[in-house]
């Protein structure tokens, strides 16, 4: 089959674009008065947009929401989210609320490392090459002096250059890996610069050292593996103060059953893949509301959640006869300098509602955040189910797919406000109310 190839696509102007992808889907609907209604009413505005991504047409909303109550440290905060998964602000605000009362999310960052590799193969003596790394990294250091001199003044750098012998994974495979920290950027082009250049410099030194063999440079590129740039966060109270979660059950009950669901988690997969997703439910909505990298994110916490070799949990629940303790360890890169962090205005303003806060600090805002929609998540599936309030806050949606109007709506919310919500169910009330009005 000859499939014909559009070329120069990315050289025609916005409007050319839609004409042609309307020929090219022929949509029956007027794209490009349905594109221009989503775009930002100001010229600027749309410039700003224009210039994040190649081929350009509209923006996509998401709506942005926000969470009070948010005890991290004894500091108070308001947490914007952007999502559009319609119980997750709630979610994370009740158990805010609940743990603003009892003592808040105490979290710690134990290290902000990131790390970035030149994968390249060596076909000479590997010990010529071991023994003369000490002068090669000298060597790639001074190489990248030009690059590093600001990192270095706001307290970064490089930390660490190692040579690994990858040789029995695949013949002749060696890396050079390269550790940095980069204060409150998260790095993504720094480290990249700085690994291109070294790379260079490897490649003309090996050369000019051993004269022995050939160096071939197959990539060099950061990772997103950081599982040294960590966040610990803990919520701990006394089981008693759990009855006001724990609804028909006892606290200890709730306690125990809370503590069980978490095992589960962490020994059954398919388990672990469900629960770690409700934590990133808060998490990725953060780091989406603060304009940095959420792949990166959900991608090196998923790597981290399996290290021990199997996928499981990222959290931990301990409870003795009287306490309660449940904690989060969660791997993660963001910035709040650079990137999108500064250019997407509604991230600046997200930025801006937190304080303008470090790195370090925004960190602590995310796994803050991921704990409390974890917290309330298994405290729904252990009581009430999840269903109850994911429905009740889906309803508004439901409503919209069936084209209720206000006063269908509102007959709508007082019959089901004690009712299990379903969309069949609601559905078919709608059309009992539609065929009642008629008669
Ligand atoms: C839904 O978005 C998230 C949950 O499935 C998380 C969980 O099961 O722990 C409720």
């Amino acid at each position: 089959m000859n499939i014909p190839v559009i070329e120069g696509f990315s050289k025609l102007s916005r409007r050319q674009k839609i004409e042609m992808l309307e020929d090219f889907t022929q949509i029956d609907e007027n794209l490009q008065e349905a594109l221009d209604s989503w775009l930002p009413p100001e010229q600027s505005g749309q410039e700003t947009f224009e210039g994040f991504i190649e081929n350009y047409l509209t923006n996509y909303h998401l709506p942005m929401g926000i969470v009070p109550n948010m005890v991290i440290n004894g500091k108070n905060y308001m947490v914007p989210l952007v999502t559009e998964e319609s119980s997750v602000v709630a979610a994370a605000s009740r158990a805010a609320k609940f743990w603003a009362q009892h003592g808040g999310f105490q979290v710690k960052i134990t290290g902000t490392e990131k790390k970035g590799q030149i994968h390249f193969t060596w076909d000479g003596d590997k010990n010529r090459l071991i023994n003369d790394f000490a002068s090669l990294r000298q060597k790639m250091l001074k190489a990248t002096e030009a690059i590093t001199q600001n990192m270095n003044a706001r307290g970064g750098g490089i930390t660490a250059v190692e040579l690994l012998d990858k040789t029995s994974a695949i013949p002749n495979y060696f890396q050079v890996d390269v550790s940095f920290e980069t204060a409150d950027a998260m790095g993504a082009n720094f480290i990249n610069s700085c690994l291109e250049t070294m790379a260079r410099e490897l490649k003309n030194s090996t050369k000019e050292l051993t004269q022995q063999g050939d160096i071939e440079i197959i990539m060099s590129i950061l990772s997103n593996h950081t599982p040294g740039s960590l966040a610990e966060c803990t919520v701990e109270c006394d089981i008693e103060q759990l009855s006001t979660l724990s609804g028909d059950l006892s606290p200890q009950s709730f306690a125990r059953k809370f503590e069980l669901a978490n095992r589960i988690a962490v020994t059954d997969v398919s388990r672990a893949v469900t629960h770690n997703k409700g934590i990133y439910n808060g998490v990725d909505a953060l780091i989406l509301a603060t304009g940095n990298d959420w792949r990166a994110v959900e991608a090196c916490g998923h790597a981290y959640a399996s290290a021990g070799g199997s996928y499981r949990a990222l959290t931990e629940t301990t409870i003795s006869e009287r306490r309660f303790r449940h904690t989060l360890r969660i791997p993660m890169a963001p910035g709040t300098v650079g990137g999108l962090t500064k250019a997407h205005p509604l991230a600046r303003l997200a930025l801006r509602i937190l304080g303008n806060p470090g790195a370090k600090e925004l960190m602590k805002i995310a796994a803050a955040t991921g704990m409390a929609s974890n917290f309330s998540a298994i405290t729904s599936l252990i009581t009430t189910g999840i269903q109850k309030g994911h429905m009740k806050m889906h309803l508004p949606n439901i409503l919209k797919q069936l084209q209720a109007s206000e006063p269908e709506a509102e007959s709508v919310s007082s019959y089901f406000s004690d009712k299990e919500i379903s969309y069949a169910a609601v559905q078919s009330f709608l059309t009992r109310l539609r065929i009642g009005n008629e008669k």
